[in-house]
């Protein structure tokens, strides 16, 4: 296993548009273990493969405490959306900045797992949080893309002065 250099904003690409998975082979087993190892070692509650520079749609999460609800989403699509919540989102892209984003409340959606077979599931809360951030990063968004320009320039302020404290 390996850990994976996690892109960080206003690297370009993560503005790219992910492919679909075509192949479930070894590699692609291997690439998902590498995610979840950089995920949790961050430590952080989803990564697409879009963060560490792999432009397929694949996701992987876990909201757990205890690494008990590893998920590994591929191709996912959003198949229906329901209600708002308001979340407070932080991403592995933007380390240590937050902020309230909008979004739908339930989602129901349809992957593949890592063997290529069909699943549909339904989440609520946090976890739909999750799965539509990460979705987002497939897609070449990013959470503050979701903000106000005031709200995203504060926040990209903070971002810099941020890294300039740990330079
Ligand atoms: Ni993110």
């Amino acid at each position: 296993m390996a850990l994976l250099t996690i892109l960080e904003f206003p690297d370009p690409r993560l503005r790219t548009k992910a492919q679909p998975v075509t192949v479930f082979d070894a590699q692609l087993k291997q690439l998902v273990a590498d995610m979840f190892e950089t995920m949790y070692a961050a430590p952080g509650v989803g990564l697409a493969a879009t963060q560490v520079n792999v432009h397929q749609q694949l996701l992987v999460m876990d909201m757990s405490e205890d690494k008990s609800d590893a998920r590994v989403l591929i191709n996912p699509r959003l198949l229906e959306k329901s209600g708002e919540q308001i979340f407070q989102e932080g991403c592995l892209s933007f380390p240590g900045i937050y902020a309230d984003v909008e979004r739908a409340l339930r989602v129901k959606v349809a992957a593949q797992d890592v063997d290529g077979k069909h699943i549909e599931f339904e989440v609520e809360g946090p976890l739909a949080v999750c799965v539509q951030h990460e979705m987002d990063h497939l897609a070449g968004k990013v959470f503050v893309d979701h903000l106000s320009s005031l709200k995203r320039s504060l926040l990209l302020k903070k971002l810099d002065k941020k890294r300039k404290q740990s330079a």
